[in-house]
């Protein structure tokens, strides 16, 4: 479904990415693993067309995205929870969840069955909630738009434990329901056992992929590349 071939971003002179190579296909759970400021969300922003890649490819549902507007790659589908969650402050939950929502699957209702604390606070505007109904509200957002594939940027980052577990429950259901998804999290226990296949993305490079027990039996990936 997504196919990025030797991907080189840039801000500016500076370059991040050197040469990205990877792939998710129809159905698959994958992560990109790496330490901070290895260059995941540069990745994802180069996916979104946000921070478009200087050189390489980068190949969505057989369609080259690569020097595709951003509006244009979501609308394809490709659905992002972003790092930092930005939702709009002052719009309502419900509006926050209905500005960018189309397309068949995933309605309002579902969402509020899925996160029961997004209905009690559908009236709230975004600036009135917590972190981890904000988190819940960008995961709803993106499920909206029904994204053929959706990307999670740190979800579960800086949440209470309790709203972690509430993160990997949806995550888990959204695997029951054949959602092709990409996810970038530190927690890596949840991620071996939710993810089909795994990247390790070290300066810019992919150095390892691998299925969970393949990681599993590499202890020196972890040693030497995500230093834990
Ligand atoms: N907007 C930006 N302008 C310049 N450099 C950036 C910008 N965003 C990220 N970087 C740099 O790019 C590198 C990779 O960052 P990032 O992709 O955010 O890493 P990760 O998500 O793996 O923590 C870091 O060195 C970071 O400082
Ligand atoms: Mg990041």
């Amino acid at each position: 479904m997504l196919e990025l071939q030797n991907v080189e971003t840039c801000y500016g002179s500076s370059q991040v990415l050197f040469g990205v190579n990877m792939q998710v296909g129809q159905g698959e759970i994958v992560s990109l693993l790496g330490r901070n400021g290895m260059g995941k969300t540069t990745a994802v922003r180069s996916i979104m067309g946000l921070t478009p890649a200087r050189a390489g490819t980068i190949r969505f549902k057989g369609q080259d995205i690569s020097r595709q507007k951003s509006f244009r790659i979501a609308r394809a589908g490709i659905g992002l929870v972003p790092e930092g969650r930005q939702i709009f402050p002052n719009l309502s939950v419900r509006e926050n969840l209905i500005a960018t929502s189309r397309g068949q699957g995933w309605d309002l209702a579902k969402i509020y069955g899925l996160f029961p604390r997004l209905a009690e606070r559908q009236n709230n505007m975004g600036n009135q909630l917590s972190g981890g109904e904000q988190q819940m509200l960008a995961i709803g957002r993106a499920l909206l738009t029904n994204p053929d594939l959706l990307i999670f940027d740190e979800a579960s980052e800086g949440l209470a434990p309790v709203i972690r577990t509430d993160i990997w429950a949806c995550i888990r259901k959204l695997r029951d329901l054949a959602q092709t998804v990409l996810i970038i999290d530190g927690n890596l226990d949840a991620l071996m056992a939710v993810c089909d296949r795994h990247y390790v993305l070290e300066k810019g490079k992919i150095v390892w992929n691998g299925s969970s027990e393949q990681f599993a039996n590499a202890p020196e990936i972890k040693k030497n590349h995500l230093g834990i």
